[in-house]
């Protein structure tokens, strides 16, 4: 398949056109471990390459640096990518997180210094990160409308917010797209959030699709990943919970085995067929991976087999909160 004709989905009532599976920059850089750059820069250009040109990054993931990395490929590819970066997670120069910060401005100085590390005019999806509690929604996109004005982005984006947050904010300025996790393990934005994407016409880009990595059957527990590895501290993953979960990727495995896929790709197809305007953005530093991954697009699940895979899911209850507490209390703002 040559790049152009990579299946692509609109985000929102702009014309906000992307991959229909992007690909997630974090893990490049942050969270999940150590990595290594000509890798990564190898897997960025590859992604291009087979026509997933939806990157994903934020100002905080490496604090900067892997908006930094981006740069490296952006130099020469700035038009083959639709990029998108998010602000409001402020952290400390060592790493340590400092709050949310939705001001005025706070995100007029965070989408400059975005740009800057980016080394591009202009962020085509500029997302808040999370919702500050302490600035109304109509203060902070009114700010991310004068960067539109200006013409510093192009869309605009939240992440975590909760159905009346994206009301109050798509009231202001139109919203692409909203970035909330979204995966077999995780379907609480089922119930409001994703109605009110659609009743308000913004796309859904589900982070974490693959159950940063459990999904796939290929971590079986906390004690094989880093010392510093997030995960660790991701209730999810340890012990007294994990064991529960093992038991869900199983049947997700043996699902996958009867489609004659992947665990990973089962996890993506099954997003996709959840409607037109969802775009999983799954993150990994392999070709193979990405391969893989970018190969979901073309598999489509049917009523029977989507019919099949709720049966499971339900008959298999997740062990653990997706975040530590203090994560909790900051998404569904
Ligand atoms: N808005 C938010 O608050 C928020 C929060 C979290 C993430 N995100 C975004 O969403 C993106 C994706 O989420 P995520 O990275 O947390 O989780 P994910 O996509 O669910 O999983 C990523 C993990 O899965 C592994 N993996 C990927 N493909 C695989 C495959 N085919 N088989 C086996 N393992 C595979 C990766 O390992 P390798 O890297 O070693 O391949 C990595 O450890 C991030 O990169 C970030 O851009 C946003």
């Amino acid at each position: 398949m040559s790049n152009t004709d990579y299946p692509r989905r609109t985000l929102g009532r702009q014309g906000l056109t992307v991959s229909a599976i992007g690909l997630g920059c974090m893990g490049m850089s942050d969270f999940y471990g150590p990595s290594e750059e000509t890798t990564n820069l190898a897997v960025l250009n590859h992604a291009i390459d087979i026509g997933v040109n939806f990157l994903d990054t934020a100002d905080m993931y490496g604090v900067g640096e892997n908006e930094r990395l981006l740069a490296k490929v952006l130099k020469a590819r700035r038009d083959e990518v639709v990029l998108a970066t998010k602000f409001g997670n402020v952290r400390a120069p060592n790493g340590d997180f400092l709050g949310v910060n939705g001001s005025p401005e706070y995100v007029a100085a965070a989408c400059d210094a975005s740009l800057q590390r980016l080394g591009v005019e202009h962020i085509d999806l500029y997302y808040q990160h999370r919702v500050d509690r302490n600035v109304p929604i109509e203060e902070t996109i009114g700010a991310m409308q004068r960067l539109v004005e200006a013409g510093k982005v192009r869309h605009l984006g939240m992440s975590e917010a909760s159905a009346e947050t994206l009301r109050r904010a798509a009231a202001v300025h139109p919203i692409a797209a909203l970035q909330s996790e979204y995966s077999l393990w995780t379907r609480d934005v089922e119930a409001e959030i994703l109605p009110a994407c659609r009743e308000l016409g913004i796309g859904f880009v589900p982070y974490s699709p693959l159950g940063r990595g459990f999904l796939t059957g290929a971590i079986q527990n906390s004690g094989e990943l880093t010392a510093d590895d997030w995960r660790r501290q991701n209730p999810r993953f340890q012990e007294g919970n994990v064991e529960q979960n093992r038991a869900l990727v199983e049947a997700v495995t043996e699902l996958a085995q009867a489609r004659g896929c992947t665990p990973a790709q089962l996890a993506l197809a099954w997003l996709l067929a959840q409607g037109t305007d969802i775009v999983p953005i799954p993150g990994t530093r392999r070709i193979t991976r990405l391969d893989e991954n970018a190969g979901a697009a073309l598999i489509d699940l049917g009523d029977a087999e989507l019919q099949r895979i709720d049966a499971v899911l339900a008959t298999h209850a997740v062990a653990g909160t997706r975040y530590p507490a203090a994560g909790m209390a900051s998404v569904n703002v």
